[in-house]
This record gives structure tokens, C-alpha cells and sequence, in this order.
């Protein structure tokens, strides 16, 4: 398995058939996607990206760090889950936010994804919420030293 820093649009098959079902690939693009501090990491195996990660240079309110990055957009391919692929993703993205002064991750976290989260080293803050036709979510941070 290679880990590659790669294009926004690269992440859209991959978003759409795991985290947008059905639905139209319009709403696979994220705001920031395009942003030059926006980080997109896919996994590969053999020429194949499996799995995708993208980190976007963004503050929550729950938060006092200034130096905070959004974590949106995990996702494995069914048949390739629970092979370590996301947590290579984090493992090689968290070096290189770092260097770009943050100190902070957080997500909005599905409650069916919380669980990983915990595993690769993420808390919870505050109550669940509800995304409009995605589901119920939890905030969940990790600092990084
Ligand atoms: C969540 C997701 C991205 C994890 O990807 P992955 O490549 O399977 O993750 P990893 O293999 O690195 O998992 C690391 C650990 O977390 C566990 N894990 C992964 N997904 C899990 C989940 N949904 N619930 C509980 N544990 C999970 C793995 O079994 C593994 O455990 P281990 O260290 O004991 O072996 C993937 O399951 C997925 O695409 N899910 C559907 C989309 C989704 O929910 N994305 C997150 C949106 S917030």
C-alpha cells in the first residue's frame, strides 16, 4: 500500500459510492476542496485508490486553538475496510498539518464511525447532533504533538 497526496477530484468516485449512496456527485465536492491549505490523501494498492482522507484548514468554535484542521471525507472501499488503510492516512496526514502549525483535528464524526475515531486516537465534546440527509454525528478532536 502506497499513501499519496492527490487532487480533489480524485476523491469524488470514492466519496460518492461510501459516504453519498445514490445521489449525485455534485454533492461529493466539498467547500474548500480546491483551497491551497486543503490537504487530499488517497491510499493505494497496486494503481488502485482505495481509501481517501482530506483535511481543511478549519476552525470550530468549540475549539480555542487557532491552529485547527477539519478531517472530512474518510473512506474506505467495502472491500478493503478494517486493513489499516484510514489510520495510514492519518498517520501521514497529521506530520504534515502539523508543519503547517496546527495543533488540533477535528470531525463531525458519524455515529457509525465513532468507534474508528476513538481507535485512532480521538475524544468526544458535547452532545450528538443531526447532519440533514446524512445523519446523526458527534464532534470528536485530537491535539497533535
Ligand atoms: C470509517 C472508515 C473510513 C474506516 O476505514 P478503514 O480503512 O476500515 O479503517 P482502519 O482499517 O484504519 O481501522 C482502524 C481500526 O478501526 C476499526 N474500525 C474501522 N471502522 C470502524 C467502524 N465504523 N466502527 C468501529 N471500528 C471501526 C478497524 O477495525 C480497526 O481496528 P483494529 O485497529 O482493532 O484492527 C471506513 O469504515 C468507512 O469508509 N466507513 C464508511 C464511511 C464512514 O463512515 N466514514 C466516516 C465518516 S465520519
Amino acid at each position: 500500500m502506497r499513501v499519496r497526496q492527490i487532487s480533489p477530484s480524485d476523491t469524488y468516485l470514492i466519496r460518492q459510492q461510501v459516504l453519498r449512496p445514490g445521489r449525485d456527485i455534485s454533492t461529493c465536492y466539498f467547500k474548500d476542496d480546491e483551497r491551497d491549505q486543503t490537504l487530499h490523501l488517497g491510499a493505494f494498492i497496486d494503481k488502485k485508490l482505495v481509501s481517501v482522507a482530506s483535511f481543511y484548514f478549519n476552525k470550530s468554535s468549540s475549539f480555542e486553538s487557532i491552529g485547527q484542521y477539519q478531517l472530512r471525507g474518510m473512506a474506505t472501499l467495502p472491500d478493503f475496510r478494517g486493513q489499516g488503510y484510514s489510520s495510514e492516512l492519518l498517520k501521514f496526514g497529521f506530520p504534515l498539518i502539523k508543519r503547517n502549525f496546527c495543533d488540533l483535528v477535528w470531525c463531525n464524526a458519524r455515529v457509525s464511525a465513532i468507534d474508528f475515531y476513538k481507535k485512532v486516537g480521538f475524544d468526544s465534546i458535547g452532545d450528538t447532533f443531526d447532519i440533514q440527509d446524512v445523519g446523526p454525528h458527534q464532534l470528536m478532536y485530537k491535539k497533535i504533538n
